[in-house]
């Protein structure tokens, strides 16, 4: 039996989807009723627990082979990572109580780094799960292709919006199937301690690659345009964000190269960027 957190989501979906598959068992993990009740229709076994509820949790991770965790994404963070804290205090609580045989933690690149950004919200995670005395893999996901999901619509209209750049810049990508199916691969091998998986896709992506491969997608023309760092603070308040420095910060690191994995040391998963867009779309 393997418990999945975030399985209403993109990754844990496809972490479920992909060991129902395999005829193993899978036990959905979700704050609301109603979208368990579909897991429950898959043949699912279920558990109501909030993130932030340790006692909900252990028992959601009671009895299991493996754990999926996947903690909820915050883009307009307390200062303190506050939501995030609390979060993965109940979640090392609940492992420790249940004790099931390994765990997989979805984390992401950039998690290495200690200067200060939205992903060290992930680094906190990494910390805290290191000594559980639980086998451990901490999945470091490179930047999701899916995140132009956001640019679909721009991408209709010919001209997508970028905060990476330069516009030539690769940058390791990754699609989230791939990011799902490693996870659910790596909840069933047996091994000790802590470990790191890096992932990122077959091949890096720069903005204007994405541009051509919506180009493809769409059958028309589309352009990739940088958005000034000068705008970023403006845009993401009047967007309605309150802390929009950690996610600058983020954007900077990619940016100036301080967010990536070293050459030729991640995992490469086989979803095309070609692939990815054509399924967004
Ligand atoms: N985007 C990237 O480029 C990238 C790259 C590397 C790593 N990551 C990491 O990947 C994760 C996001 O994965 P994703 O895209 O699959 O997420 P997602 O699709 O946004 O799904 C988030 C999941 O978290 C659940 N959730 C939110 N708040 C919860 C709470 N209080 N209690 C229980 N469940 C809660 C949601 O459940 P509901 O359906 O109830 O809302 C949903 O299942 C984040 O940790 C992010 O840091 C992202």
């Amino acid at each position: 039996m393997y418990a999945i957190t975030g399985i209403t989501g993109q990754v844990g979906g496809v972490v479920a989807r992909t060991l129902l598959t395999h005829g193993a068992a899978v036990r959905a993990v979700a704050r609301d009723p109603q979208k368990l009740d579909a897991w429950a229709t898959n043949g699912c076994d279920t558990a109501l627990a909030d993130i932030t509820d340790a006692n909900a949790l252990a028992r959601a991770f009671s009895g299991t082979d493996g754990v999926f965790i996947l903690l909820p994404p915050a883009f307009d963070p307390s200062p303190d990572f506050a939501e995030a804290r609390a979060a993965i205090a109940a979640i090392r609580t609940a492992l420790i109580t249940a004790r099931p045989a390994r765990v997989v933690a979805l984390s992401t690149i950039g998690a290495d780094s200690d200067r200060p950004n939205l992903l060290g919200q992930l680094r906190l995670m990494e910390a805290a799960l290191s000594d559980t005395g639980l086998p451990v893999t901490c999945l470091r996901a490179a930047w999701f292709i899916e995140n132009a999901a956001w640019d679909v619509a721009d991408a209709r209209a010919g001209t997508i919006k970028s905060y990476l750049q330069p516009l030539d810049r690769p940058v390791a990508m990754v699609s989230v199937e791939d990011v799902g199916t490693t996870a659910a691969a790596l909840l069933t091998e047996a091994h000790d301690g802590v470990r790191i998986v890096e992932l990122e896709g077959p091949a890096r992506v720069s903005p204007n690659d994405l541009a051509q491969a919506f180009a493809t997608a769409l059958g028309h023309p589309v352009n990739a345009q940088i958005v000034d760092r000068q705008t970023w603070e403006g845009l993401f308040r009047a967007q309605g964000m309150r802390n929009p420095q950690p996610r600058m910060q983020m954007l900077d690191g990619f940016n100036d190269g301080w967010i990536d994995f070293p050459a030729g040391r991640a995992r490469k998963g086989a979803v095309t960027l070609e692939q990815a867009v054509k399924a967004m779309i």
